[in-house]
Protein backbone atom coordinates (compact mmCIF):
# COMPACT_ATOMS: atom_id res chain seq x y z
CA UNK A 1 0.00 0.00 0.00
CA UNK A 2 1.43 3.63 -0.74
CA UNK A 3 2.61 5.35 1.91
CA UNK A 4 -0.26 7.88 1.65
CA UNK A 5 -3.02 5.56 1.38
CA UNK A 6 -1.52 4.10 4.41
CA UNK A 7 -1.54 7.07 6.73
CA UNK A 8 -4.87 8.13 5.22
CA UNK A 9 -6.37 4.82 6.65
CA UNK A 10 -4.37 5.28 9.64
CA UNK A 11 -5.87 8.67 10.33
CA UNK A 12 -9.62 7.04 9.21
CA UNK A 13 -8.96 4.33 11.75
CA UNK A 14 -6.94 5.99 14.52
CA UNK A 15 -8.93 9.35 15.00
CA UNK A 16 -12.87 8.33 13.34
CA UNK A 17 -14.25 9.25 16.67
CA UNK A 18 -12.09 12.09 17.15
CA UNK A 19 -12.97 13.46 13.75
CA UNK A 20 -16.55 12.87 14.56
CA UNK A 21 -16.54 14.72 17.54
CA UNK A 22 -15.57 17.52 15.57
CA UNK A 23 -17.99 17.21 13.06
CA UNK A 24 -20.88 16.45 15.60
CA UNK A 25 -19.69 18.56 18.49
CA UNK A 26 -20.12 15.38 20.47
CA UNK A 27 -18.41 15.19 24.21
CA UNK A 28 -16.79 11.78 23.03
CA UNK A 29 -13.12 10.82 23.52
CA UNK A 30 -11.49 7.79 21.79
CA UNK A 31 -8.97 7.02 24.17
CA UNK A 32 -12.17 6.76 26.43
CA UNK A 33 -13.29 3.80 24.11
CA UNK A 34 -10.09 2.63 24.13
CA UNK A 35 -9.88 1.82 27.80
CA UNK A 36 -13.04 0.40 28.01
CA UNK A 37 -11.84 -2.19 25.21
CA UNK A 38 -8.61 -2.41 27.47
CA UNK A 39 -10.57 -3.05 30.66
CA UNK A 40 -13.15 -5.59 28.96
CA UNK A 41 -10.00 -7.07 27.46
CA UNK A 42 -8.04 -7.55 30.98
CA UNK A 43 -11.32 -9.48 32.34
CA UNK A 44 -11.38 -11.94 29.27
CA UNK A 45 -8.34 -14.72 30.50
CA UNK A 46 -6.67 -16.07 27.75
CA UNK A 47 -3.55 -18.54 27.98
CA UNK A 48 -2.13 -17.53 24.61
CA UNK A 49 -2.10 -14.37 22.15
CA UNK A 50 -2.17 -15.31 18.32
CA UNK A 51 -0.83 -13.03 16.10
CA UNK A 52 -2.93 -13.78 12.73
CA UNK A 53 -1.44 -10.89 11.16
CA UNK A 54 -1.58 -11.24 7.33
CA UNK A 55 -5.14 -12.10 5.61
CA UNK A 56 -3.17 -10.72 2.89
CA UNK A 57 -3.51 -10.19 -1.20
CA UNK A 58 -0.82 -11.86 -3.45
CA UNK A 59 -0.27 -10.43 -6.84
CA UNK A 60 1.70 -12.01 -9.45
CA UNK A 61 3.15 -8.73 -9.99
CA UNK A 62 4.53 -5.84 -8.59
CA UNK A 63 2.18 -4.48 -5.76
CA UNK A 64 3.12 -1.28 -5.47
CA UNK A 65 2.44 -0.81 -9.66
CA UNK A 66 -0.97 -1.99 -9.02
CA UNK A 67 -1.32 0.21 -6.22
CA UNK A 68 -0.25 3.18 -8.21
CA UNK A 69 -2.05 1.73 -11.07
CA UNK A 70 -5.33 1.94 -9.49
CA UNK A 71 -5.06 5.23 -7.38
CA UNK A 72 -3.86 7.14 -10.63
CA UNK A 73 -7.33 6.13 -12.63
CA UNK A 74 -10.13 5.34 -9.86
CA UNK A 75 -10.53 2.38 -11.19
CA UNK A 76 -10.68 -1.20 -9.44
CA UNK A 77 -7.59 -2.69 -8.13
CA UNK A 78 -6.42 -5.92 -10.73
CA UNK A 79 -7.89 -8.77 -9.02
CA UNK A 80 -5.09 -10.42 -7.25
CA UNK A 81 -3.66 -13.86 -7.64
CA UNK A 82 -4.38 -15.62 -3.61
CA UNK A 83 -5.41 -14.61 -0.36
CA UNK A 84 -2.75 -16.01 1.88
CA UNK A 85 -3.05 -16.62 6.13
CA UNK A 86 -0.12 -15.78 8.03
CA UNK A 87 2.08 -16.07 3.96
CA UNK A 88 0.78 -19.24 2.60
CA UNK A 89 -2.34 -19.71 0.49
CA UNK A 90 -2.65 -22.94 1.43
CA UNK A 91 -3.67 -25.70 -0.94
CA UNK A 92 -5.03 -24.05 -4.03
CA UNK A 93 -5.05 -24.27 -8.02
CA UNK A 94 -1.32 -24.19 -9.20
CA UNK A 95 0.17 -23.71 -5.70
CA UNK A 96 1.41 -26.47 -3.35
CA UNK A 97 1.95 -24.50 -0.97
CA UNK A 98 0.84 -27.23 2.49
CA UNK A 99 -0.83 -23.69 4.44
CA UNK A 100 -0.46 -22.52 8.09
CA UNK A 101 -0.82 -24.44 10.45
CA UNK A 102 -1.72 -23.34 14.28
CA UNK A 103 -0.90 -26.00 16.70
CA UNK A 104 -2.57 -25.48 19.87
CA UNK A 105 -2.76 -27.65 23.19
CA UNK A 106 -6.62 -28.81 24.15
CA UNK A 107 -8.80 -26.96 26.90
CA UNK A 108 -6.79 -23.57 26.59
CA UNK A 109 -8.06 -20.21 25.51
CA UNK A 110 -6.14 -18.45 22.63
CA UNK A 111 -6.76 -14.85 21.72
CA UNK A 112 -6.62 -14.27 17.91
CA UNK A 113 -5.52 -10.94 16.77
CA UNK A 114 -7.04 -10.93 13.34
CA UNK A 115 -5.73 -8.17 10.91
CA UNK A 116 -7.42 -7.93 7.35
CA UNK A 117 -4.41 -6.70 5.38
CA UNK A 118 -5.67 -7.10 1.86
CA UNK A 119 -6.10 -3.96 -0.16
CA UNK A 120 -9.63 -4.48 -1.40
CA UNK A 121 -11.44 -7.56 -0.29
CA UNK A 122 -13.72 -8.11 2.82
CA UNK A 123 -13.59 -11.62 4.07
CA UNK A 124 -15.28 -14.50 5.57
CA UNK A 125 -13.13 -16.10 8.68
CA UNK A 126 -14.07 -19.79 9.45
CA UNK A 127 -12.57 -22.01 12.00
CA UNK A 128 -13.96 -25.80 11.15
CA UNK A 129 -16.33 -26.77 14.35
CA UNK A 130 -15.43 -23.81 16.23
CA UNK A 131 -16.90 -20.92 17.18
CA UNK A 132 -15.46 -17.71 18.36
CA UNK A 133 -16.14 -15.15 20.63
CA UNK A 134 -15.56 -12.09 19.30
CA UNK A 135 -14.15 -9.34 21.72
CA UNK A 136 -13.35 -6.03 20.01
CA UNK A 137 -13.79 -5.26 16.39
CA UNK A 138 -11.52 -2.15 14.89
CA UNK A 139 -14.04 1.63 14.81
CA UNK A 140 -16.91 -1.02 16.64
CA UNK A 141 -18.26 -0.68 20.44
CA UNK A 142 -17.97 -4.32 20.70
CA UNK A 143 -19.86 -6.40 23.42
CA UNK A 144 -18.80 -9.69 23.16
CA UNK A 145 -20.54 -12.30 21.53
CA UNK A 146 -19.95 -15.98 19.43
CA UNK A 147 -19.83 -16.71 15.70
CA UNK A 148 -19.07 -19.26 13.95
CA UNK A 149 -17.84 -16.52 10.73
CA UNK A 150 -15.94 -13.24 11.28
CA UNK A 151 -16.42 -10.89 8.67
CA UNK A 152 -13.65 -8.08 8.36
CA UNK A 153 -12.63 -5.56 5.96
CA UNK A 154 -9.32 -4.42 4.32
CA UNK A 155 -7.25 -2.82 6.84
CA UNK A 156 -9.47 -3.77 10.02
CA UNK A 157 -8.74 -5.85 12.63
CA UNK A 158 -10.53 -7.73 15.25
CA UNK A 159 -9.57 -10.18 18.16
CA UNK A 160 -11.70 -13.37 19.11
CA UNK A 161 -11.26 -15.63 21.74
CA UNK A 162 -10.82 -19.25 20.29
CA UNK A 163 -11.89 -21.91 22.77
CA UNK A 164 -9.80 -25.31 22.35
CA UNK A 165 -12.49 -27.37 23.65
CA UNK A 166 -12.93 -29.67 20.49
CA UNK A 167 -11.80 -33.26 20.42
CA UNK A 168 -7.85 -33.71 19.35
CA UNK A 169 -7.56 -33.23 15.77
CA UNK A 170 -6.69 -31.56 12.86
CA UNK A 171 -9.28 -28.32 11.25
CA UNK A 172 -9.61 -26.38 8.36
CA UNK A 173 -9.19 -22.26 8.71
CA UNK A 174 -10.35 -20.75 5.41
CA UNK A 175 -10.87 -17.19 4.35
CA UNK A 176 -12.81 -16.74 1.40
CA UNK A 177 -14.24 -12.86 -0.47
CA UNK A 178 -17.53 -11.28 -0.08
CA UNK A 179 -18.55 -9.20 -3.05
CA UNK A 180 -21.80 -6.77 -3.22
CA UNK A 181 -20.92 -5.05 -6.36
CA UNK A 182 -20.17 -5.85 -9.83
CA UNK A 183 -16.73 -4.67 -9.07
CA UNK A 184 -14.70 -8.28 -9.83
CA UNK A 185 -12.92 -9.37 -6.25
CA UNK A 186 -10.03 -12.60 -5.97
CA UNK A 187 -12.74 -15.39 -5.60
CA UNK A 188 -10.15 -17.63 -4.42
CA UNK A 189 -10.46 -19.16 -0.91
CA UNK A 190 -7.09 -19.67 1.38
CA UNK A 191 -7.11 -22.41 3.64
CA UNK A 192 -5.03 -23.12 6.83
CA UNK A 193 -5.27 -25.65 10.05
CA UNK A 194 -5.95 -25.66 13.54
CA UNK A 195 -3.55 -28.43 14.93
CA UNK A 196 -4.47 -29.87 18.62
CA UNK A 197 -1.27 -31.43 19.50
CA UNK A 198 -1.26 -34.77 20.59
CA UNK A 199 -2.54 -35.15 17.01
CA UNK A 200 -1.65 -38.31 15.23
CA UNK A 201 0.56 -37.79 12.01
CA UNK A 202 -1.88 -37.94 8.80
CA UNK A 203 -5.26 -37.50 10.20
CA UNK A 204 -8.38 -36.86 8.58
CA UNK A 205 -8.94 -33.04 8.09
CA UNK A 206 -12.53 -31.57 9.57
CA UNK A 207 -13.57 -29.31 6.83
CA UNK A 208 -16.21 -26.37 6.77
CA UNK A 209 -18.90 -25.03 4.96
CA UNK A 210 -17.37 -21.61 3.23
CA UNK A 211 -19.85 -18.86 3.08
CA UNK A 212 -20.77 -18.22 -0.64
CA UNK A 213 -19.42 -14.92 -2.20
CA UNK A 214 -22.38 -12.66 -1.52
CA UNK A 215 -23.91 -14.39 1.66
CA UNK A 216 -25.05 -10.83 2.32
CA UNK A 217 -27.35 -12.38 5.73
CA UNK A 218 -23.98 -13.90 6.97
CA UNK A 219 -22.22 -9.97 7.17
CA UNK A 220 -25.64 -8.72 8.49
CA UNK A 221 -25.91 -10.83 11.14
CA UNK A 222 -21.99 -10.10 12.01
CA UNK A 223 -22.84 -6.40 11.54
CA UNK A 224 -26.02 -6.37 13.62
CA UNK A 225 -24.13 -8.46 16.71
CA UNK A 226 -21.94 -5.17 16.79
CA UNK A 227 -23.12 -4.11 20.18
CA UNK A 228 -21.72 -1.41 22.77
CA UNK A 229 -21.41 -2.55 26.40
CA UNK A 230 -24.41 -0.34 27.67
CA UNK A 231 -24.43 -1.63 30.83
CA UNK A 232 -24.50 0.68 34.32
CA UNK A 233 -20.77 0.44 34.53
CA UNK A 234 -20.23 1.37 31.11
CA UNK A 235 -23.53 3.91 30.16
CA UNK A 236 -23.95 4.30 26.29
CA UNK A 237 -24.37 8.39 27.10
CA UNK A 238 -25.60 9.35 22.83
CA UNK A 239 -26.42 12.87 22.20
CA UNK A 240 -30.24 13.10 21.68
CA UNK A 241 -30.52 16.45 20.51
CA UNK A 242 -29.61 17.36 16.84
CA UNK A 243 -27.96 20.79 16.73
CA UNK A 244 -27.58 20.57 13.14
CA UNK A 245 -29.41 18.52 10.03
CA UNK A 246 -26.45 17.65 7.63
CA UNK A 247 -27.56 16.84 4.20
CA UNK A 248 -24.28 14.91 1.73
CA UNK A 249 -24.66 13.41 -1.72
CA UNK A 250 -22.51 10.71 -2.91
CA UNK A 251 -21.11 10.12 -5.89
CA UNK A 252 -18.83 9.14 -8.56
CA UNK A 253 -17.34 11.56 -11.12
CA UNK A 254 -15.27 11.68 -14.38
CA UNK A 255 -11.94 14.64 -13.96
CA UNK A 256 -9.63 15.20 -16.77
CA UNK A 257 -5.93 13.56 -16.09
CA UNK A 258 -3.48 14.62 -18.61
CA UNK A 259 -1.14 11.52 -17.41
CA UNK A 260 -3.55 9.11 -16.88
CA UNK A 261 -4.64 6.19 -19.45
CA UNK A 262 -7.53 7.38 -20.65
CA UNK A 263 -6.99 11.12 -20.12
CA UNK A 264 -9.47 10.97 -16.88
CA UNK A 265 -10.26 9.21 -14.05
CA UNK A 266 -12.81 8.11 -11.64
CA UNK A 267 -13.33 10.10 -8.99
CA UNK A 268 -15.29 9.75 -5.77
CA UNK A 269 -17.37 13.46 -4.50
CA UNK A 270 -19.24 15.04 -1.47
CA UNK A 271 -21.63 17.75 -2.76
CA UNK A 272 -19.83 17.47 -5.79
CA UNK A 273 -16.33 18.70 -4.30
CA UNK A 274 -13.53 15.50 -4.78
CA UNK A 275 -10.61 15.66 -2.27
CA UNK A 276 -7.70 17.93 -3.43
CA UNK A 277 -4.49 15.98 -2.21
CA UNK A 278 -2.66 18.46 0.16
CA UNK A 279 0.67 19.76 -0.61
CA UNK A 280 2.22 18.74 3.34
CA UNK A 281 1.99 15.65 4.86
CA UNK A 282 3.02 16.23 8.71
CA UNK A 283 1.09 14.15 10.94
CA UNK A 284 1.84 15.90 14.38
CA UNK A 285 0.22 18.95 12.67
CA UNK A 286 -3.27 17.13 13.26
CA UNK A 287 -2.58 17.22 16.72
CA UNK A 288 -1.53 20.83 16.86
CA UNK A 289 -3.60 23.09 14.12
CA UNK A 290 -7.28 23.48 13.69
CA UNK A 291 -7.27 23.69 9.46
CA UNK A 292 -5.58 20.16 9.65
CA UNK A 293 -8.31 18.96 11.81
CA UNK A 294 -10.65 20.07 9.04
CA UNK A 295 -8.20 18.09 6.11
CA UNK A 296 -8.26 15.16 8.99
CA UNK A 297 -12.29 15.07 8.37
CA UNK A 298 -12.25 15.80 4.68
CA UNK A 299 -9.80 12.63 4.27
CA UNK A 300 -12.60 10.64 6.33
CA UNK A 301 -15.26 11.93 4.23
CA UNK A 302 -13.21 11.02 1.08
CA UNK A 303 -12.62 7.72 2.42
CA UNK A 304 -15.87 6.70 3.36
CA UNK A 305 -17.22 8.27 0.26
CA UNK A 306 -14.87 6.44 -2.19
CA UNK A 307 -16.44 3.10 -0.57
CA UNK A 308 -19.66 4.11 -0.74
CA UNK A 309 -19.42 5.39 -4.61
CA UNK A 310 -17.84 1.79 -5.33
CA UNK A 311 -20.95 0.40 -3.39
CA UNK A 312 -22.92 2.73 -5.48
CA UNK A 313 -21.43 1.64 -8.94
CA UNK A 314 -22.04 -1.77 -8.39
C1 LIG B 1 1.96 -10.17 18.23
O1 LIG B 1 2.17 -8.87 17.72
C2 LIG B 1 2.53 -7.93 18.71
C3 LIG B 1 2.57 -6.57 18.07
O2 LIG B 1 3.27 -6.59 16.88
C4 LIG B 1 3.87 -8.34 19.32
O3 LIG B 1 4.23 -7.42 20.33
C5 LIG B 1 3.75 -9.72 19.91
O4 LIG B 1 5.01 -10.16 20.37
C6 LIG B 1 3.22 -10.72 18.89
N1 LIG B 1 2.94 -11.96 19.56
C7 LIG B 1 3.28 -13.14 19.07
C8 LIG B 1 2.90 -14.32 19.89
O5 LIG B 1 3.85 -13.25 18.01
C1 LIG C 1 -3.46 -4.96 -14.59
O1 LIG C 1 -4.16 -5.78 -15.51
C2 LIG C 1 -4.09 -5.33 -16.84
C3 LIG C 1 -5.01 -6.20 -17.67
O2 LIG C 1 -4.75 -7.55 -17.42
C4 LIG C 1 -2.64 -5.37 -17.32
O3 LIG C 1 -2.55 -4.90 -18.64
C5 LIG C 1 -1.80 -4.48 -16.40
O4 LIG C 1 -0.44 -4.59 -16.75
C6 LIG C 1 -1.98 -4.91 -14.96
N1 LIG C 1 -1.30 -3.96 -14.11
C7 LIG C 1 -0.31 -4.29 -13.30
C8 LIG C 1 0.29 -3.19 -12.49
O5 LIG C 1 0.10 -5.43 -13.18
C1 LIG D 1 -2.90 -23.45 -13.78
O1 LIG D 1 -1.83 -23.59 -14.69
C2 LIG D 1 -2.24 -23.98 -15.98
C3 LIG D 1 -0.99 -24.23 -16.79
O2 LIG D 1 -0.03 -23.22 -16.64
C4 LIG D 1 -3.12 -22.89 -16.58
O3 LIG D 1 -3.57 -23.27 -17.86
C5 LIG D 1 -4.32 -22.66 -15.67
O4 LIG D 1 -5.09 -21.56 -16.13
C6 LIG D 1 -3.85 -22.36 -14.25
N1 LIG D 1 -5.01 -22.30 -13.39
C7 LIG D 1 -5.20 -21.28 -12.52
C8 LIG D 1 -6.43 -21.39 -11.69
O5 LIG D 1 -4.44 -20.34 -12.41
C1 LIG E 1 -21.88 -22.25 17.82
O1 LIG E 1 -22.86 -21.42 18.37
C2 LIG E 1 -24.17 -21.69 17.87
C3 LIG E 1 -25.14 -20.67 18.42
O2 LIG E 1 -24.61 -19.97 19.46
C4 LIG E 1 -24.56 -23.11 18.23
O3 LIG E 1 -25.82 -23.40 17.68
C5 LIG E 1 -23.54 -24.07 17.66
O4 LIG E 1 -23.82 -25.37 18.06
C6 LIG E 1 -22.14 -23.71 18.13
N1 LIG E 1 -21.18 -24.54 17.44
C7 LIG E 1 -20.15 -25.11 18.05
C8 LIG E 1 -19.23 -25.89 17.18
O5 LIG E 1 -19.94 -25.00 19.24
C1 LIG F 1 -14.06 -16.87 -9.85
O1 LIG F 1 -13.81 -15.82 -10.80
C2 LIG F 1 -13.46 -16.33 -12.06
C3 LIG F 1 -13.03 -15.14 -12.92
O2 LIG F 1 -13.71 -13.97 -12.58
C4 LIG F 1 -14.64 -17.09 -12.64
O3 LIG F 1 -14.31 -17.60 -13.92
C5 LIG F 1 -14.98 -18.26 -11.72
O4 LIG F 1 -16.14 -18.91 -12.16
C6 LIG F 1 -15.22 -17.75 -10.31
N1 LIG F 1 -15.33 -18.89 -9.41
C7 LIG F 1 -16.26 -18.98 -8.47
C8 LIG F 1 -16.21 -20.19 -7.62
O5 LIG F 1 -17.08 -18.10 -8.28
C1 LIG G 1 -26.05 -15.85 -4.57
O1 LIG G 1 -25.64 -16.35 -5.83
C2 LIG G 1 -26.31 -17.56 -6.18
C3 LIG G 1 -25.64 -18.08 -7.46
O2 LIG G 1 -25.48 -17.07 -8.41
C4 LIG G 1 -27.79 -17.29 -6.34
O3 LIG G 1 -28.46 -18.47 -6.66
C5 LIG G 1 -28.33 -16.75 -5.01
O4 LIG G 1 -29.68 -16.38 -5.14
C6 LIG G 1 -27.54 -15.52 -4.57
N1 LIG G 1 -27.94 -15.18 -3.22
C7 LIG G 1 -28.17 -13.93 -2.85
C8 LIG G 1 -28.55 -13.72 -1.42
O5 LIG G 1 -28.07 -12.98 -3.61
C1 LIG H 1 -10.55 3.54 -20.43
O1 LIG H 1 -11.69 3.73 -21.24
C2 LIG H 1 -12.29 2.50 -21.65
C3 LIG H 1 -13.39 2.82 -22.63
O2 LIG H 1 -14.14 3.92 -22.22
C4 LIG H 1 -12.82 1.79 -20.40
O3 LIG H 1 -13.42 0.57 -20.76
C5 LIG H 1 -11.66 1.52 -19.47
O4 LIG H 1 -12.14 0.93 -18.27
C6 LIG H 1 -10.91 2.79 -19.13
N1 LIG H 1 -9.72 2.44 -18.39
C7 LIG H 1 -9.32 3.17 -17.37
C8 LIG H 1 -8.08 2.68 -16.70
O5 LIG H 1 -9.89 4.17 -16.99
C1 LIG I 1 -20.17 19.77 -10.23
O1 LIG I 1 -18.90 20.41 -10.38
C2 LIG I 1 -18.50 20.56 -11.74
C3 LIG I 1 -17.07 21.08 -11.75
O2 LIG I 1 -16.91 22.13 -10.85
C4 LIG I 1 -19.49 21.49 -12.45
O3 LIG I 1 -19.11 21.62 -13.80
C5 LIG I 1 -20.88 20.85 -12.36
O4 LIG I 1 -21.83 21.72 -12.92
C6 LIG I 1 -21.26 20.57 -10.91
N1 LIG I 1 -22.49 19.81 -10.89
C7 LIG I 1 -23.50 20.12 -10.09
C8 LIG I 1 -24.71 19.23 -10.18
O5 LIG I 1 -23.45 21.07 -9.34
C1 LIG J 1 5.70 19.23 11.45
O1 LIG J 1 4.90 19.93 12.39
C2 LIG J 1 5.59 20.34 13.56
C3 LIG J 1 4.57 20.94 14.51
O2 LIG J 1 3.78 21.88 13.85
C4 LIG J 1 6.71 21.31 13.19
O3 LIG J 1 7.43 21.67 14.34
C5 LIG J 1 7.63 20.62 12.20
O4 LIG J 1 8.60 21.57 11.74
C6 LIG J 1 6.86 20.11 10.99
N1 LIG J 1 7.77 19.34 10.14
C7 LIG J 1 7.75 19.46 8.83
C8 LIG J 1 8.73 18.56 8.10
O5 LIG J 1 6.97 20.18 8.24
C1 LIG K 1 -1.64 24.89 9.90
O1 LIG K 1 -1.89 24.10 8.74
C2 LIG K 1 -2.01 24.83 7.55
C3 LIG K 1 -2.43 23.88 6.45
O2 LIG K 1 -1.71 22.69 6.48
C4 LIG K 1 -0.67 25.52 7.28
O3 LIG K 1 -0.79 26.32 6.11
C5 LIG K 1 -0.30 26.42 8.46
O4 LIG K 1 0.96 26.96 8.26
C6 LIG K 1 -0.31 25.62 9.75
N1 LIG K 1 -0.10 26.51 10.88
C7 LIG K 1 0.74 26.22 11.86
C8 LIG K 1 0.81 27.22 12.98
O5 LIG K 1 1.41 25.19 11.89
Amino acid sequence: MGSWAQAMLLVALLFPAFVESKIHHYKFSYKLAASLVQKLLMMITANAIVNLSCYAEWWKADVEAVVNQYTQTGMPPNVSDAHTINGYPGPVPNCSSKGYTLHVDGGKTYLLRIINAALNDELFFKIAGHNLTVVEVDASYTKPFQTDTIFIGPGQTTNAILATDKATGKYLITISPFMDTTVAVNNITAFAFLRYNGTPAFPPTTLTSIPPINATAVTTKFINSLRSLNSKQYPAKVPLTIDHSLFFTIGVGVNPCATCVNGSRVIAAVNNVTFIMPTTNNVSTFHSNASAIRICAEIRIWVVGTQMARRAKG
